[in-house]
């Protein structure tokens, strides 16, 4: 059993396994070098070596528990044929939604898109680097989702005045995503990912009224299918305010928290094992400050099944001799 599967499933208290997300990336010299040469984001995860190579990069440098796939959660609703950019400096752009024409992709066509990324999964499990190790898959949430199709890009505080007006529209894309990302998380799972992560991360635009109908059905959807297979499923339901309710009705493997959350309140109220925490901006702090942030996490959930991680992603500015300290640092403990 792997360090991380020895924390999820065996409820193990004093490894404390890390790996992070964001851990392939632009902080990263030698991806930025593969990265200038390679402008287009979507066939950049559509290259097969190259996105396995880019997977491994921080597993050359770095002892993590695991490696997560170098893809995006944006690349189902481009295999359901939304147009979808990666501008600099912006972000994401989607085109315009059509849903007469993702009603009509079968799975073949949307594999026919996305087989390189499970390619890539196959090369990334069967490297030496990767032994002993999770391989790590993920989706994005329909509700996250639905956000980008909708939105068509990054919303900023709070979702569109409207963003509700078409209901009909909403549920039928939802039972699309669901099917899709059904398809998707199979598919990484038969060419080699042990762990699904499931990326919900505008879970905290909701009011909680809207919780039940576009956060714990759709999410327990998935994590139910994810367990039928017999993996273990982390959700990272990034700013949702009640951790402990979305836990007690998803039931997810393992939760991972966002940097808002408070670890002392969720050590106490969360019973099955919890990963990340850490605001990956303390990265961008001194050495003493980052160890001692970075103790508090581990001294909080001492006693408990822990995954060390952020409260979010790797950011670019991040020097990789700090990332380099604190998996040191959380290794020693
Ligand atoms: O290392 C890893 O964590 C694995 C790869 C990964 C990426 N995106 C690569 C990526 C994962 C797991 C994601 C998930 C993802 N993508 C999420 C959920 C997590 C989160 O950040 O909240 C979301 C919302 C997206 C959508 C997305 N992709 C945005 C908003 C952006 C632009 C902003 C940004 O951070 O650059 C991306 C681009 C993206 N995805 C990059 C990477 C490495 C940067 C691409 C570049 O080089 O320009």
């Amino acid at each position: 059993m792997t360090p991380i599967q020895s924390t999820i499933i065996n409820k193990k208290i004093n490894n404390k396994p890390i790996w992070l997300m964001r851990q392939a990336g632009r902080y990263l010299p030698e991806f930025r070098k593969i990265r200038k040469s390679n402008p287009n984001f979507i066939n950049l995860c559509l290259n097969k070596n190259l996105s396995s190579k880019i997977t491994l990069q921080p597993l050359e440098r770095f002892k993590l528990d695991a490696a997560i796939i170098f893809s995006d959660i944006l690349m189902v609703p481009y295999g359901l044929n939304q147009k979808i950019e990666f501008k600099k400096n912006f972000g994401p752009e989607l085109g315009p939604l059509n849903l007469e024409k993702i009603s009509n992709i079968n799975e073949k066509d949307f594999l026919d898109k996305l087989y390189p990324i499970y390619e890539s999964i196959k090369k990334v499990k069967e490297n030496v680097l990767t032994n002993n190790k999770d391989v790590i898959g993920f989706i994005g949430a329909p509700w996250t989702l639905l956000v980008y199709m909708i939105n068509k890009h990054s919303p900023k505080k709070k979702l569109i005045r409207d963003f509700f007006r078409d209901k009909s529209l909403i549920n039928k894309i939802l039972i699309i995503l669901e099917k899709f990302l059904k398809i998707h998380i199979e598919q990484q799972i038969k060419n080699g990912a042990t762990i699904i992560q499931i990326f919900d991360s505008w879970a905290g635009l909701l009011e909680e009224k809207d919780l039940q109908n576009y956060i714990y059905i759709p999410t327990l959807n998935l994590v139910n299918y994810v367990k039928s297979l017999n993996i273990p499923v982390i959700c990272f339901p990034r700013g949702i305010k009640n951790y402990k309710k979305f836990c007690e009705v998803v039931k997810p493997d393992a939760i991972n928290i966002d940097y808002d959350a408070d670890p002392i309140i969720i050590s106490k109220e969360i019973k099955i094992p919890v990963q990340g925490g850490l605001n990956p901006k303390i990265l961008l702090t001194d050495k003493e400050n980052l160890k001692k942030e970075a103790l508090k996490y581990l001294d909080i959930f001492k006693d408990h099944p822990y995954i060390f991680n952020l409260g979010h992603g790797v950011v670019p500015e991040t020097n990789p001799m700090q990332v380099d300290y604190l998996v040191k640092l959380v290794k020693d403990y």
